[in-house]
């Protein structure tokens, strides 16, 4: 059994292809009548519910041999809580009790994975993928947390990631390695890259081991993992929703958002944990001014294309993908688009594209590695108890114990240098100046000169242009290359157009319906 232990990604397992058979396709419920938990999405589930089908109970022992089974191989999930069982037979009850009576929402009873960086107040560990937070206790559960407790979700477990958002050593720890699950996979290509650093969030809702999962984002960290792994992926407006309780990079870029197989179940997800929370208070309220009267699910609208434009950037992306089937796949799909009812304003030119897409010019790093110092800190000294209580700490704790945290191979380079800043001076505010000046000029200039309602890129080339001002994006999966690896499609827009993007992306989404689920079985070969 898992429950109640970290899961020991060296596990190896044993079974029958029968087994692994019938686990991927049906769960049976009450003998014949069957229903289909692969791929389920949440308004499915919650019919299952209503007809007594399916209850939260069968739903999370089914997610629960999943993880069991694929997790040796995917180390998608660091841990699975103890309380998952009796919270769902808590929503059985209510379920019961309610007898149709009143709507619950949408989530009650739904099992969500959280990136292990999200603070929860029972017996999971926060702990960003390293051993040196395991054993940390946290005041209180993140504010998004709560509100998914409220809502009556199942908190399945904790998802891996790029260890501290891959923040230890920019671009010397793989994607989706971290110390305590190892390195997780890409559930379609095992050789493939997950990317990072909400890589367990995207792989765990691609290979159906949870219903939805939610991740975070300061340049990246949810586009980019959702392309790689067939998932939608949606990176809210900063302060749409509160960071508080969440471990930070740098609290003017951090956002939390969904990650689903459907538009419509991150909505739903955004729903629920959009807000204005106190405990994160200037963000928060700042952004609270966007969320419409209804709440974001009366946009999930077949023909939110119609009438829309869209902008094509060519130089972010035409470099790196000229030729690819991700571009073929682009072409396709922004015929699409156009007969959806969108225009196509295609080859506009975007400002200084070259220094967005630099960190280490356009004032992020810099920003960053300051900005990280200041919040972590923060953070750690917030915990009721802790083995870790300053950056410094966590720096030596991975210099004494460098085989498990892999330190010699990986280091961690970023987190000293960021050790070394000494808050925020006039170099980060020059910094910040700087980022507002690209955003000026680059999106926010292109985006009303051309009366766009989003840009629209293969793949995720957009990321550094949402990252620099706080922006929003959705990726919906666009395709697959010949070897499987999959990739999307990300629409991207000014603070507070959720309820565009979601137009755009749902419509998207409907018309063409590309993603598929993968298959993993315990003979899946690790490189191809
Ligand atoms: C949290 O970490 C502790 C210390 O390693 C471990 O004993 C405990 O099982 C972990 N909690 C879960 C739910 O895995
Ligand atoms: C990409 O290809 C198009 C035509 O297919 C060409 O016009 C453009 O110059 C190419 N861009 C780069 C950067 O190679």
């Amino acid at each position: 059994m898992l429950m109640g232990t970290a899961i020991n990604a060296a596990t190896s397992i044993s079974f029958s292809i029968t087994t692994v058979l019938t686990l991927l396709l049906f769960i049976p419920i009450n003998g014949q009548d069957q229903f289909t938990i692969i791929e389920a999405t949440i308004d499915e589930i919650q019919t299952a519910f209503d007809q007594n089908k399916l209850t939260s109970t069968q739903l999370v022992e089914f997610y629960i041999t999943q993880i069991e089974t694929l997790n040796p191989r995917l180390r998608s999930v660091i841990e699975v809580n103890p309380d998952a069982r009796s919270q769902a037979e808590k929503a059985d009850l209510a379920r019961k009790r309610n007898q149709g009576r009143r709507f619950l929402g949408e989530l009650h009873g739904i099992p969500v994975l959280l990136k292990d960086t999200f603070a929860t107040k029972d017996k999971l560990n926060t702990s960003a993928g390293s051993y040196a937070l395991v054993g940390s206790v946290v005041p209180r559960d993140a504010t998004v947390v709560e509100r998914l407790r409220d809502a009556g979700a199942v908190i399945l477990g904790k998802a891996s990631l790029t260890e501290w958002y891959s923040f230890r050593a920019l671009g010397k720890i793989p994607n989706g390695w971290c110390a305590r699950a190892g390195q997780a996979k890409n559930p379609y290509l095992p050789s493939g890259d997950p990317c990072g650093s909400s890589s367990g969030s995207a792989i765990s809702v691609a290979a159906n081991m949870v219903t939805v999962s939610l991740g975070s984002e300061t340049h990246g960290s949810i586009l980019c993992p959702a392309d790689h792994n067939s998932v939608v992926g949606l990176k809210p407006t900063v302060g749409l929703t509160s960071r508080a309780g969440v471990i930070p990079v740098l609290p003017q870029h951090d956002t939390i958002g969904a990650i689903s197989r459907t538009v419509s179940d991150a909505v739903y997800l955004l729903d629920v944990i959009v807000g204005f929370d106190s405990r994160d208070y200037e963000a928060t309220s700042e952004a609270a001014k966007y969320i419409p009267v209804g709440g974001y699910k009366q946009f999930l609208n077949e023909n939110g294309l119609k009438g829309k434009r869209l902008g094509v950037v060519r130089n972010l992306f035409s470099n790196a993908l000229n030729g690819s089937t991700v571009i073929t796949a682009f072409e396709n799909h922004l015929n699409t688009l156009r007969q959806s009812g969108a225009t196509i304003v295609d080859d506009l030119e975007m400002a200084n594209v070259d220094v967005i897409s630099n960190p280490g010019k356009s004032g992020e790093l810099t920003a960053m590695l300051a900005g990280f110092k200041i919040a972590l800190n923060e953070y750690l000294q917030e915990l009721v108890s802790s083995p870790v209580r300053s950056l410094a700490d966590v720096i030596s704790f991975n210099q004494n114990n460098a085989d498990m945290e892999k330190t010699k191979e990986y280091g961690q380079g970023t987190f000293i240098s960021a050790e070394k800043t000494s808050g925020f001076g006039e170099k980060e505010r020059k910094a910040v100046e700087l980022m507002e000046k690209l955003s000026q000029d680059g999106i926010e200039k292109l985006m009303t000169e051309n009366e766009l309602d989003a840009l629209v890129t293969p793949g995720t080339r957009v990321i550094p242009v949402l990252a620099l001002g706080g922006y929003p994006g959705i990726t919906v999966p666009a395709g697959y290359e010949g070897n499987q690896m999959p990739f999307g499609i990300c629409f991207g827009g000014l603070k507070g157009t959720e309820p565009k993007l979601i137009e755009i992306a749902y419509a998207f989404e409907q018309a063409t319906m590309i993603r598929r689920p993968p298959f993993v079985t315990p003979f899946w070969i690790d490189e191809r």
